[in-house]
Formats: C-alpha cells, structure tokens, sequence
C-alpha cells in the first residue's frame, strides 16, 4: 500500500477525519553473529529498506484502538488504557500492547487513548524481525506523538522489555536494536555486553546480500529459543566456577578449548562453543569486510552456518537445504540461516551476474528437496525509525 492508501484505509477504519501521524522501522537480516546477543557477544546486522508503518492519531478518552492492515480479517482490537493485559488470542497485537505496557510501566506520561493502524511489507514468519519493527515503530510513534523524546537506543530497549516481559520470547537486543538504529547503506557491529557500537558501511561493489526465503514459518520457535538460551546460561555458569567472566562473549576459542571440560552435559557444551566461536566469527567477518575481502567474509558466513547446524542446532532440514543449494552455485561468496533459524531466511552473497542463475538453481534444488517454493529478495540496508512526513 502508499501512503495514500494507508490514510484512506485509517479514515475507513477508525471514521476519523483528523490526519494521522506517519511513522516507519525497518525489518533486519542478520550478517553474521547468530545466537551471540544474549550470550554477550557481537552481531553484525543491517536495518532493511522493508519495513512496517505506523499511523497514528491521539484521542480525547482512554480508548485503545489497534489495527492491521494485514490481518484485514481481524478487526479492530479495543484496549482500555489503563488496563493492558496480554491476551494470546490477540496475537499481533500483543507487540504493540507489550511497548504500550512497557511505557506505563516507567510512567511516560501517555495520558489519553489513540487509534492506531499498521501495514508492514517485511515478510512474516522469515526471521526478519517483522514482530521487532512492529515494537519499535509503536515505541517510536508513541514517543513522537505524547512528546517523550525517548532515544532510539532506548527504544530498542523498550522493545525488547515488550517481547520478553509481555510476550514471553527470551530474545536478545539485536533485532530492536538494528530496527532502532539502523542507517542506509550500513551494517551495525553491535558489542551485545557493552552495547558499544559502530556504523560499518556496506561497501559490495558488484555483491548483492540476497535473502532467500525457505517459507517455512518458524512455529515454535519461542519454545526453542528459550531452551538454546537456557543451556547457554547454565553452561556459562559452570564456566564460572573457574573463570571469572560474565559472558560467553568474553572468551577467545583458546581459552574455551582450555576450559570447556568444566561443562558436563555434552550438548551444553556444544551450545557454548557455537556462542565463543561465532562471536570471533563476527569480529573477524567484520574486520575482513573493512578489508574488502569479501571471499573470507562469505566463507565465514559458511562456517556460521556449519555450527549453528552441528552445534547450536537450530537451522533444520529447509534451512540446510537452502543453504546447500546456495553453496553449490557460481557466484556465490557465501550463504548461512539468518535470524532465530528454525525456518525463515538464508543470506547470500552473490555475484550480480549470477544472481538470476542463482535463483533459478536454488529454487530448483531446494523445491525438490523439500516440497517449499522459495522466494528471493535483494536487500538494501535501510534506515532505522523514522516519521515520514
Ligand atoms: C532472534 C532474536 C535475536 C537473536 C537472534 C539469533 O532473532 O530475536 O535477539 O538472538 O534470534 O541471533
């Protein structure tokens, strides 16, 4: 949908005549550093130029009223302003409800009601963090709109309280983050213990970063994710009982092989390994890009891929045969899962002369491998939340 279109569709919906306020935050695909957020590591994600918008218009009572437009079967869903609870039935409205909750919760002072209408054109269920965008444009919008001048950085914060506190998915700061702070043509090298960053441009002369949709929704991912996150957690502790460290991310591989017979349960033990080892995966992708060494970058993207599916063990049969495909190709300088995993999207690299032979290759390959019709899109790193006036 346009712009135009969006405001139509929000005179239509809520029957108002008042022009609303237009704000935007972009999906993400992570470059490399998977599963390193929450275990004190770095990530090295772009904002893509996919995003979900928001309008939005403040009311004279304490009504809530939430709808989306891509849901146009679900009606509008009403909430009372002081009584915000999540309700699973509500389904994606419990991302905008959880930023909502967050916000009193420190007591920026929201002090009426508002209609509010999104539309996102980041594909759902790819790991591209359609659910992130929708809290950091509720965050964004509704700091513009009541006057809080929240900082972007908090922002993505605020997010990230929404989806672990109310909607109950452990997740780590990455994907709030690069929807929050995300800058055109650049990639953030983000340091998950410090929450130091830095902007690296994307430079690929020639290279398109392409997303290749498995189209398997990642159901259940949450159950999973908690679990992965659990067993780093309890790894870490034993860690601790020799090395005073406060984070996987802290150790260098030399250090983990050194130590890693303190943890006991052999899968737990692979779990940390993928989080030491992908973290110094990141670091030196990045350092390799600044170089313009993009073949290292793109064969670490392999190796990325090889743990999270023999170690951490969250990419499944579409994802590797996605990825498989995409190794097989001309052109092509490197291919991992992005995101939770699990389903969603792999990243490529490719070469712009190949890209079409690409597509056809692997949509061929992994169609007949697993029953999946694929989708490709070229990403173009986008900029963070913004208002569009
Ligand atoms: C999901 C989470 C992120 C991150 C990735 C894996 O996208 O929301 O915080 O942990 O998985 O890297």
């Amino acid at each position: 949908m346009n712009i135009n279109e969006l405001k139509q569709k929000f005179t239509e919906v809520f029957g108002t005549e008042n022009t609303p306020r237009l704000f935007a935050a972009p999906g993400r695909v992570n470059l490399i550093g998977e599963h390193t957020d929450y275990n004190g590591g770095h990530v090295f994600p772009c904002a893509l130029s996919f995003n979900t918008y928001v309008l939005i218009n403040k009311r004279s009572d304490n009504k809530v009223r939430l709808y989306s437009a891509n849901f146009e079967n679900k009606s509008v869903i009403e909430a009372d302003l002081h009584h915000i609870v999540y309700d699973k039935k509500q389904d994606w409205a419990n991302y905008p409800l959880g930023v909502l909750a967050v916000l009193l919760k420190r007591e920026y002072p929201i002090t009426t009601g508002f209609d509010v209408l999104f539309w996102g054109d980041i594909p759902q269920g790819a790991g591209l963090s359609s659910s992130a965008s929708i809290e950091v444009a509720t965050a964004f919008a509704l700091s513009c709109v009541f006057d809080l001048r929240i900082p972007n950085f908090e922002i993505s914060k605020i997010g990230q309280e929404a989806e672990n506190k109310f909607v109950g998915m452990n997740c780590g700061i990455m994907d709030q983050f690069a929807s929050a702070m995300g800058k055109e043509n650049h990639a953030i090298l983000l340091d998950c213990n410090t929450l130091n960053y830095r902007y690296a441009p994307l430079d690929l002369n020639g290279i398109s970063i392409l997303l290749c949709n498995t189209n398997k929704p990642h159901n259940l991912i949450e159950s999973k994710y908690n679990e992965r996150r659990a067993q780093c957690e309890h790894a870490l502790q034993q860690l601790q009982s020799q090395l005073s460290i406060h984070a996987l991310g802290e150790l260098t591989e030399k250090t983990f092989e050194a130590h890693q017979e303190i943890i006991t349960d052999p899968v737990e033990r692979k779990r940390a390994k993928h989080a030491v080892y992908e973290n110094q995966r990141a670091l030196l992708a990045v350092q390799k890009l600044q170089e313009g060494n993009l073949e290292d970058f793109g064969k670490l993207m392999n190796a990325s891929h090889v743990s999270l599916r023999d170690d951490y063990e969250v990419t499944g049969p579409e994802l590797d045969a996605m990825a498989s495909a995409a190794w097989e190709q001309q052109g092509v300088l490197g291919a991992r899962m992005t995101g939770g995993g699990f389903g969603g999207c792999v990243v490529a690299l490719v070469k712009n002369e190949h890209l079409e032979t690409f597509k056809n290759n692997v949509a061929r390959i992994y169609q007949a491998k697993t029953g999946y019709k694929p989708d490709f899109y070229v990403a173009s790193a986008g900029a963070g939340a913004r208002e569009i006036k």
